[in-house]
């Protein structure tokens, strides 16, 4: 689902060697308690446009699920209809949470096939659905926690979604805020975790890390963590993992592990090509950004080097940047958009940098430490 804009499209890896060529994220799927007021959320704050829906209406009896898409970014929000089974039991777990990474792929057997003997362990076979549209094959795979990962093959379909929903249209006005792709999506793993997961995700699906950060990279006075940034070939896919370390307090990973009860996608990092405008329009409808304090901007200028962003609009709408050997980028961050601190957004615009932010750690952690010690949870 990426763009020929993308940032890093060159392959770094013979693709001979690709035993999984992925072409992007095919969507997220959320599970939440209320499908129908998660999706007019995103519709009128985040701008994402209903393009398909299953429920009763449709012929699914078990649940409703809204398909949600701005550029190439789709989500869906599933709802169970009934006290009992998975949908519901993951709501009362973990809240509103991420079920479902789905990749898109051009062979969902072979995807299922090449990651099964290095060791996955499969969710559900190949499935084959078909309507008057074609036919879309998936296959899933279990990762950390309660998530998986979905295969989704789409070549041979062309509705507006996949066999089983319907096409929908938004009742409420929507009017998009630039958001064009998923960037990464980040995990949250349990205590001395990070390592066993960054190896499934080299063996078993061949992805590699680009990125590692140690707690001296990462720490504050309170809060500590780890992260390794793994990635696919092409690099359209990368999922930065993280694990708690051992802090003065309680890690921002502890608190999302607490609340979520186990590992977890702790944030979802949307693309834009104009952060300026994507950020005044969501705060504008009521999205809510982590605030670093006005001094962040009195040395951003040495530190970062000229950039093309006005530095008063930038400090004005608190967007922070940071810079690599490529480039720079520039980022900002949302309060959780659940009840409980478990998941929230990245918003995200690079110009030439490939990596994360680290630069910015210290302020968005001693931010984030801020909001903990007003849920007196650090
Ligand atoms: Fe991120």
């Amino acid at each position: 689902m990426e763009t020929a804009t993308h940032p890093s499209t060159q392959s770094n890896t013979n693709p001979q060697e690709d035993f999984l060529p992925l072409l992007g994220t095919d969507y997220v799927e959320f599970y939440v308690g209320n499908a129908k007021q998660a999706a007019y959320y995103y519709q009128s704050a985040w701008g994402y446009e209903l393009v398909a829906y299953a429920g009763p209406e449709t012929g699914v009896k078990d649940r409703v699920s809204y398909v949600l898409q701005q550029g190439k970014i789709r989500l869906i929000l599933t709802a169970s209809l009934f006290p009992d089974g998975f949908i519901s039991d993951h709501v009362k777990k973990h809240g509103d949470g991420v079920r479902v990474l789905a990749l898109w792929v051009d062979d969902a057997a072979k995807a299922l096939e090449e990651t099964s003997k290095r060791g996955a362990k499969v969710h559900e076979g190949l499935q084959v659905k078909s309507d008057e549209f074609g036919e879309v094959r998936t296959a899933s795979i279990h990762t950390y926690g309660d998530t998986i990962h979905t295969f989704v093959e789409r070549k041979n379909y062309r509705g507006v979604f996949m066999p089983g929903y319907q096409a929908a249209q938004s009742k409420v006005p929507v009017k998009s805020v630039g958001l064009k792709f998923v960037d990464h999506c980040v995990g949250n793993v349990g205590w001395g975790e990070m390592n066993t997961w960054v190896k499934f995700y080299e063996d078993v699906l061949g992805f590699r890390v680009i990125i590692s950060f140690d707690d001296q990279d990462i720490s504050t006075e309170y809060s500590a963590l780890m992260s390794k940034v793994v990635a696919n070939g092409n690099e359209f896919v990368k999922f930065p993992i993280n694990e708690p370390a051992k802090g003065k307090k309680r890690s921002q990973i502890e608190e999302y592990l607490d609340f979520y009860h186990g590992s977890g996608v702790q944030h979802i990092a949307v693309a834009t090509d104009n952060i300026m405008e994507t950020v005044a329009e969501l705060r504008s409808r009521g999205v809510d950004f982590l605030e670093v304090p006005g001094t962040y901007y009195d040395d951003l200028e040495a530190r970062v080097g000229k950039i093309e962003e006005d530095m008063d609009e930038l400090r004005k709408l608190n967007i922070l940047v940071d810079r690599d050997d490529e480039g720079y980028l520039l980022q900002l961050f949302t309060r959780p958009v659940e009840d409980r601190p478990t998941l929230f957004y990245e918003i995200i615009q690079r110009r030439g940098a490939r990596a994360f932010g680290k630069g910015n750690f210290k302020a968005l952690f001693e931010a984030i430490e801020r909001e903990q010690e007003r849920r007196g949870t650090l």
